[in-house]
């Protein structure tokens, strides 16, 4: 019986005590967003604060850290700065745009919209109102600036003396009717926020009249979320940032009432998963170790306790589950693995459906000694690794918002890094995985494989009757689908239509790829049950029926290489990709 003592400097104190050697934490505070009060933590596992705040002098903690991860978690000795993200509040109005008071209104246009009739007037009623209320300075500035109604263009115009001290025209495209075109809208609206300084704007679209009354509120909602993830960037590792001054949007034309409105708090709830879920994959992997991406999913589950649990396991605790796979990839480490598994349990009524997201949580990848070197290889990106486990990260987070009813979720992660060092996995060592199963590693760079296979196995023994895992696995797969496109792989074409018909309402691109079983035969190993590594030839495919060997033939399984997705190379940062999916189809599966 091992007793966790978990103390708090302001007056609350809780004591857990659990039957294994497993932690359970609740009601410890959020680093990521403000610390009220700084805990002392009772518990053998490693904690490094992830921001600056956590340090407060009033801490004292008891932590038994191993003497190297503190050393190893002040690499360069950076801290992330406070930053909370921007607070925006959004509302639902039916007013006359020309009557709206505010810094910008903004409407998004289609190049339909744009038609102008033989008296050079605007033939939409929206655009011809609004041009008439500003004496013709609308078609003056759309025509003058070739401003066409093209997705991505748009063109803000100053208005002194008027209600809306500017008015912006933002084009959607042709077809304005994905998820897509309403997210970029929200977001160049952001951006034209962000550069007029503006406290207040309105969106509307020039032919919201014609939107089906079924698709309002999925439009009302993408336009939110485009707008609050483009206000949003992460700025924590530079030493100076301007704070964006928006503080709320009003979106017209699109309805108002409860409906809206509690369909605009879900996209917020699912934001500020994604928020997190960015700044996860954003930090480098000097501050965000395998001890600190456990610490803060502790944190959500503590920030949360009402639907939440945690247990965080260390090396021993893996050690005793014979995860062998998962601990040879993190033998070289000087930042110890920790095994982490949030559970949730609705507030209310019966489960009825019990659901694993397993995320890969390799808080960096340099190859191990197949070291990656070499033109392309991007070994200085390897922190994007535990994008798989920052998006089920970011799902736990948004869902204990949304507290769906009749479903119990499992979120795990094998976090850990791969290095190199004498400790570390050789090329050819034979591992064991805890379901007994043996793997030759003929490349010390598969290593997402090899943690997933004791997740998998983990999860499986939850008694899930799902599993979807996300993970960066394969260059291959950036290769075959390019960098915004996921592969999807599974034996269950009702889990696909499920997963996939949920990123449709999202709007993030899934591709399902073959689970082709006769290649399985260049995985095979002269000394184990499986090498680790096909040839080059179809690499994702391989690797996903590496993982299929770890999953219970009972459940239903999908993998999704997100490897592509997970960045934006052009924006510099992380995308939260997979969050708004894997949200959207836990609520599927809710009741
Ligand atoms: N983490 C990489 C995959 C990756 C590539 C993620 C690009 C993000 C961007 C993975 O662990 C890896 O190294 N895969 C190898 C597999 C190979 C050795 C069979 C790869 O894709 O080269
Ligand atoms: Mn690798
Ligand atoms: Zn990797």
């Amino acid at each position: 019986m091992v007793a966790i003592r978990v103390v708090a400097s302001t007056s609350l104190t809780l004591f857990a005590s659990t039957s294994s050697a497993s932690c359970y934490y609740q009601s410890l505070s959020s680093i990521f967003t403000k610390l009220q009060f700084s805990p002392i933590w009772d518990i053998s596992f490693a904690i490094t604060p992830f921001s600056s705040s956590s340090s407060s002098s009033s801490s004292r903690r008891v932590v038994k850290r191993m003497a190297h991860s503190i050393a190893h978690a002040t690499v360069g000795l950076t801290q992330p700065n406070k930053i909370d993200p921007p607070k925006i509040s959004f509302a639902a109005k039916e007013i006359d745009l020309v009557q709206w008071k505010g810094d910008i209104l903004t409407v998004g246009v289609t190049e339909k919209d744009m038609a102008k009739d033989e008296n050079s007037k605007f033939k939409n009623s929206i655009l011809q109102k609004l041009d008439t209320h500003l004496g013709g300075l609308l078609f003056e500035a759309s025509s003058e600036e070739d401003f066409t109604g093209k997705a991505g263009q748009s063109t803000v115009l100053r208005l002194p003396g008027l209600g809306s001290k500017r008015v912006g025209l933002i084009g959607l495209g042709s077809a304005a009717s994905a998820t897509a075109a309403y997210h970029s809208l929200g977001e160049l609206v952001a951006n034209a926020a962000k550069s007029a300084q503006a406290s207040n704007v309105a969106i509307t679209l020039a032919s919201s009249d014609v939107i089906p009354a079924e698709l309002k509120l999925s439009t009302a909602s993408a336009i939110a979320t485009g707008a609050v993830l483009g206000i949003f960037d992460d700025n924590r590792f530079k030493s100076e940032s301007r704070k964006p001054a928006l503080k709320s949007v009003d979106i017209l034309g699109l309805g108002t009432g409860p409906e809206i409105e509690r369909k605009l708090k879900y996209a917020e709830d699912v934001c500020s998963g994604i928020i997190f879920g960015k700044q996860l994959v954003n930090a480098p992997a000097n501050v965000l170790t395998p001890g600190v991406l456990a610490e803060e999913a502790a944190r959500i589950a503590s920030e949360y306790s009402d639907v939440f649990t945690a247990k965080i396991l260390d090396v021993e605790q893996c050690k005793e589950l014979k995860m062998g796979s998962y601990l040879g990839v993190a033998a070289a480490s000087a930042n110890p693995p920790h095994f982490i598994h949030l559970c949730y349990k609705p507030p209310s009524g019966e489960v009825k459906t019990k659901l694993a997201l397993v995320g890969k949580g390799l808080t960096f990848d340099s190859g191990g000694y197949n070291i990656k070197t070499g033109p392309g290889c991007s070994i200085e990106l390897m922190k994007v690794d535990m994008g798989g486990s920052a998006a089920v990260l970011g799902a736990a987070k948004a869902l204990a918002q949304i507290k769906p009813t009749g479903v119990e979720v499992h979120f795990i992660v094998a976090a850990c890094e791969n290095m190199i060092s004498g400790t570390g996995m050789r090329p050819g060592d034979v591992i064991t995985a805890s379901n007994g199963k043996t793997i030759e590693v003929n490349n010390t760079d598969a290593e997402g494989r090899l943690t997933l296979a004791d997740a998998l196995v983990y999860a499986c023994n939850q008694g899930v009757e799902k599993i979807v895992d996300l993970a960066t696995l394969t260059g291959a797969c950036v290769v075959a689908l390019g960098p915004s496109i996921a592969g999807v792989f599974t034996p269950s074409d009702e889990l696909a239509k499920e997963v996939i018909g949920a990123s449709e309402v999202s709007g993030e691109k899934l591709w399902r790829m073959p689970l082709e079983e006769s290649y399985w035969e260049t995985m095979k190993s002269g000394v184990a049950d499986m090498v680790n590594t096909g040839g080059r030839q179809g690499g994702s495919i391989t690797a996903a029926l590496f993982l299929k060997q770890f999953v219970d033939e009972k459940v239903q399984w999908m993998h999704i290489d997100m490897a592509g997705p997970v960045w934006n190379d052009k924006k510099k940062t992380a995308t939260g990709f997979g969050i708004s999916t894997l949200v959207e189809w836990v609520l599927k599966n809710s009741s």
